[in-house]
């Protein structure tokens, strides 16, 4: 198929309405990885111009953007990661004229962003001359993230399909598992759905609605034992300590979960053990030693990811 992202924002993974499209970058990131695997850097970027703007913390999605960039060849990347605190934000600058501003400065052919607020994106796409690939954006959205995880269900069991995925933690402010569960919805058939969580953390009700509208089979519950043993995947998440109005209303939840070798010993031996990372306390580091634990995986599939969307947009594949 001819290229799907070529020059387009991604801002949401509700633009990703085919699963062709999906295969399209899934298929590159193979290579992708073959590529890396053999330390060889390609040459497809080596003429663009990006930009990386963090507005939040972050460890994976901002290095493995930067390290993309780098093994397609990319020579003018101005990686920003302390915008929140060292831009003109501060001093009361608007979103788009600090995105204006980036285009001229830097002249970027593409603007990789991450920001607290949840439309952040649409609103610098709008902004923006270049596309504009949404690196997080505030409790709502995180296409790459939900990408490479699908990636990985997909490496590991081979098909989406007839999935029973376990979402366990922060799943009011979480943005992970609202990307991650739509992109189910939009790829994958026969979806259920246990939403795991303290009942002052539940996911939002639009959210289940617009899911169950699409044919997902949804259960909610704050126990994890029940639905434990039939999962393919369970996917913990950390409680979100930012988005909590005091200190004392999160260490009400802080550890509301746990994942020890013991809980593993309930799940099935086929079961994935998946997490967007940073985790607190949610898995303890004895599971990491668990070949059910593909935690570091997800990390690793997030360059080649990365890398696959990258070429796609500026169009040097
Ligand atoms: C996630 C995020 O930023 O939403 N981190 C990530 O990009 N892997 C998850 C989190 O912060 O809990």
């Amino acid at each position: 198929m001819a290229n799907p992202f070529f020059r387009k924002s991604l801002i949401s993974v509700e633009q990703l309405t085919h699963p062709q499209a999906i295969e399209f970058l899934f298929k590159l990131a193979d290579q992708m990885e073959k590529r890396v695997k053999r330390k060889i850097a390609g040459q497809e970027l080596k003429d663009s111009t990006l930009a990386i703007l963090f507005f939040q913390p972050s460890t994976r999605t901002f290095t493995s953007f930067s390290a993309a960039a780098q093994w397609l060849g990319n020579q003018r990347l101005i990686a920003l990661p302390g915008m929140g605190a060292y831009s003109s934000t501060i001093k009361g600058e608007s979103l788009p004229d600090t995105i204006k501003t980036i285009e001229q400065t830097v002249s970027a052919d593409l603007i990789i962003l991450r920001h607290p607020d949840d439309n952040s994106c649409q609103i610098a796409a709008h902004a923006a001359h270049v596309p504009i690939i949404n690196a997080g954006s505030g409790k709502k959205e995180h296409p790459t993230q939900a990408l490479l995880d699908l990636y990985t269900i997909k490496k590991k069991r081979k098909t989406l399909d007839h999935l029973k995925i376990i979402m366990l933690g922060d799943l009011r402010n979480g943005r992970t598992i609202k990307s991650l569960s739509k992109l189910l919805a939009l790829t994958a058939k026969d979806v259920e759905i246990f939403f795991i969580s303290p009942p002052q953390l539940r996911a939002p009700r639009h959210l289940i609605r617009q899911l169950k509208k699409k044919g997902v089979k949804i259960r909610e519950d704050k126990h994890l034992e029940t639905f434990l043993p039939q999962a393919d995947v369970l996917y913990v998440t950390r409680i979100q300590k930012e988005w909590f109005p005091s200190q004392e209303e999160y260490l009400k939840l802080k550890g509301s979960y746990k994942i020890t070798p013991a809980t593993l010993k309930k799940a099935s031996s086929q079961m994935i053990l998946m997490h967007p990372l940073p985790r607190v306390d949610e898995i303890d580091i004895r599971c990491d030693h668990d070949p059910r634990a593909v935690y570091f995986e997800q990390v690793r599939n997030g360059l080649y990811i990365r890398m696959a969307l990258l070429a796609s947009i500026l169009g040097k594949i």
